[in-house]
């Protein structure tokens, strides 16, 4: 495993991390969510993510159990608030009073003391920007949370986060954490510029696009069983990458991979580490299996003629504009 700075910081984060989102407390049972922690770990990764939200606050407790025993040092533990963690209408946002409940929870369910990174899961509309980065720096003073970072937000929210941050005196943020894969290229045109130039790392999600870039999922065909196009949460999340004419081009993919001796998985994680703003790829997996094998995407390097041969496959089917880039307008 290679490690890379989480942006400009000093933390050293692994290239490829782990995600248990749709997975722990939900798609696969304890055991095997137990087992995929395990073979991150053997395999060399150091960096785990989870978030309040996932599996209704479910999926911290599993991560935290799966982690128990392992020497804290030696891991980067990355969680987020800011999607609904209960009922009531201060469960849910960037306010002072939610941030600071929901990070006692997760901290709680994962049995530290501390978060390496804690991540606005959106941008807050209805939140002074002030106030989130704020409490940001609170905790950080306090040590409950070491680095602070984004998620899904645009060039302009990063933007004038880190105009307030130093005007402030505040702890700058570090990181961003967007949706990046082959197929889905929109941070590419404004978010990464702005990144590069303030020193904001990319800690990237779905590099897999949830298993679709792994070529399992044929046009025109039944998806396979126990996959995640089957799954009761993940079916809605995957679909809009369940095109016949995506899944078309993917299977063209086939031979690029072949021809370089790696697994379509494999292509598709080393594909997103070529981009320097990229901190590391969370991997996500419902099987321990899974995980060997796209670790081994660490270190392999694409040239600019496999880089163009993977663009000419896939053409229109990739998704650059980077109006997609949106936090609900009102808290959820
Ligand atoms: N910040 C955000 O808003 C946000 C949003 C989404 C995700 N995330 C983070 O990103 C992490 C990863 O997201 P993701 O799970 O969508 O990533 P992904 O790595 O693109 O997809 C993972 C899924 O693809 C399938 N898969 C993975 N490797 C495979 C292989 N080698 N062969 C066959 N199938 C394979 C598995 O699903 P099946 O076996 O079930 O098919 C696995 O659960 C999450 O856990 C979370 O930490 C963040």
């Amino acid at each position: 495993m290679e490690f890379r700075h989480l942006g400009r910081s000093g933390l050293k984060v692994s290239e490829i991390s782990y995600g248990n989102w749709l997975t722990h407390g939900s798609q696969v049972e304890e055991d095997a969510a137990r087992q995929c922690v395990q073979a991150a770990l053997d395999e060399g990764v150091t960096t785990f993510d989870t978030a309040d939200v996932y599996a209704g606050t479910k999926a911290e407790e599993v991560l935290g159990r799966a982690l128990k025993g392992v020497r804290r040092e030696s891991l980067e533990i990355f969680t987020k608030v800011y999607w609904p963690t209960g009922p009531g209408q201060n469960d849910r946002g960037l306010s002072r009073k939610h941030i600071t409940e929901s990070i006692h929870g997760s901290l709680r369910r994962l049995q530290t003391d501390y978060v390496d990174l804690y991540q606005a899961h959106r941008f807050d509309h209805e939140t002074p920007l002030e106030e989130t980065l704020k409490t940001f720096d609170d905790l950080v003073r306090q040590g409950k949370v070491l680095y602070v970072g984004v998620s899904e937000w645009t060039a302009d929210q990063i933007g004038r986060a880190l105009k307030i941050a130093d005007e402030m005196g505040f702890d700058r943020i570090v990181s961003n954490q967007p949706q990046y894969s082959m197929l889905w290229r929109v941070i590419e045109a404004e978010v990464v510029p702005l990144s590069r130039r303030e020193g904001v790392g990319q800690i990237v999600w779905s590099p897999i696009a949830q298993g679709v870039l792994t070529g399992k999922y044929l046009p025109g065909q039944q998806p396979p069983e126990g996959s995640r196009a089957t799954d009761a949460s993940g079916s809605a999340m995957i679909a809009r990458f369940m095109k016949d004419d995506v899944l078309t081009r993917v299977q063209d993919l086939k031979p690029v991979a072949a021809d370089l001796g790696l697994s379509m998985a494999q292509l598709a994680v080393a594909w997103v580490l070529q981009n320097p703003n990229v901190s590391s790829a969370i991997v996500g997996a419902s099987r321990p299996e899974q995980v060997r094998d796209n670790v081994k995407a660490s270190g392999v390097k694409l040239d600019d003629d496999v880089m163009k041969r993977i663009d000419d496959v896939l053409g229109p089917v990739v998704e650059r504009d980077p109006g997609r880039t949106v936090s609900p307008a009102t808290r959820p």
